[in-house]
């Protein structure tokens, strides 16, 4: 089947078994195409809460995927891809938070929705790269924990230097390859264009930056830019996606370096065999970890506002 007649069965299927598709803006274009919703992390959790349907299949990463069935708890949310975890999201677990908590009892723990479920059943509440400079500003305690990426941990910190913020040391193993020489060779290539980062970025990279922002925030600010070039520091999916948006325009990658395989891992084929029952994972959370880490998510949303 080519592509475009296995679009129109997913789009069949998609109706028939009453399943909303939401895609984050990393995956491949062909599922992004036939997705009801696209966009970033912040953004598809939104829209998840919004929609009647009783099914929704993210097509993104697990703990994408988790996020949605924690704010929908009584529909039921499809991994297309079981393998698509988050490198980030797997460094650090509750039991180790659970002791670094301990050494500073007076500290709000915010944690980057890039954290497993269960994590963030300890959590006090959640950001996204779109959210989190405002719901830290907004937060009362002057103290926080800021887990698991110190790099957006350190943006977020010089965007809010009225907080104090205790950093440790994850981060996305994909947006932190990028050094300060790959950026000066990508500038030295193209002069004219301007460049934009995802805070998950190292400080060195976003120093240099035109703008730093979410994959929605990049995506936004090329599209509504005056500007004709631009050297794109994420995923290089956003690349593709508004090459395709802006054919007037030309959108450069910072660094091959910047491919996540996670968010590669979901084919369109994978989504054709999740709506037909051969594949995908169904998320299944306990009641208990629901209700825990949805106080943390309830709380992005309200500060987030
Ligand atoms: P956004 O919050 O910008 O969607 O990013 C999610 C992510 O995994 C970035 O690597
Ligand atoms: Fe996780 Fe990094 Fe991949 Fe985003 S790009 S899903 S943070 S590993």
């Amino acid at each position: 089947m080519n592509v475009a007649s296995l679009q129109q069965e997913i789009l069949k299927l998609k109706q028939e078994k009453d399943v909303c598709v939401l895609a984050h803006s990393y995956v491949a274009r062909e599922i992004c195409e036939i997705a009801d919703f696209t966009g970033d992390s912040y953004k598809l959790s939104v829209d998840a809460t919004k929609v009647s349907n009783k099914n929704i299949l993210m097509c993104g990463v697990r703990f994408m995927a988790e996020t949605c069935k924690i704010l929908s708890p009584d529909k039921h949310v499809w991994l297309a891809q079981p393998f698509a975890g988050c490198e980030m999201a797997d460094q650090m677990d509750r039991e180790m938070i659970s002791r670094v908590k301990k050494d500073y009892p007076d500290y709000t723990v915010v944690a980057y929705v890039n954290t497993t479920a269960e994590l963030k059943t300890i959590c006090d509440v959640c950001v996204t790269s779109s959210s989190a400079v405002k719901i830290v500003n907004n937060i009362e305690n002057k103290n926080l924990l800021f887990i698991p990426d110190c790099n957006l941990g350190s943006f977020v910190a010089q965007q809010c230097p009225d907080k104090n913020i205790k950093l440790l040391s994850g981060c996305c193993p994909i947006h932190a390859s990028v050094t300060a020489e790959d950026v000066k060779a990508a500038k030295e290539q193209y002069p004219d264009a301007e460049l934009l980062v995802h805070p998950e970025c190292k400080p060195e990279v976003c120093e240099q930056a035109d703008y730093i922002g979410s994959t929605s925030g990049i995506m936004d600010y090329a599209v509504k830019s005056d500007k004709k070039e631009f050297i794109i520091g994420t995923e290089i999916s956003i690349a593709e996606h508004l090459q395709y948006m802006c054919s007037d325009k030309t959108f450069h990658i910072l660094s091959l370096k910047l491919i996540c395989p996670n968010m590669k891992a979901t084919t369109l084929m994978d989504v054709y065999n999740c709506l037909s029952g051969k594949g995908g994972e169904e998320i299944l959370l306990s009641d208990e970890t629901i209700r825990d880490a949805g106080k943390c998510i309830d709380e992005m949303i309200r500060l987030g506002e």
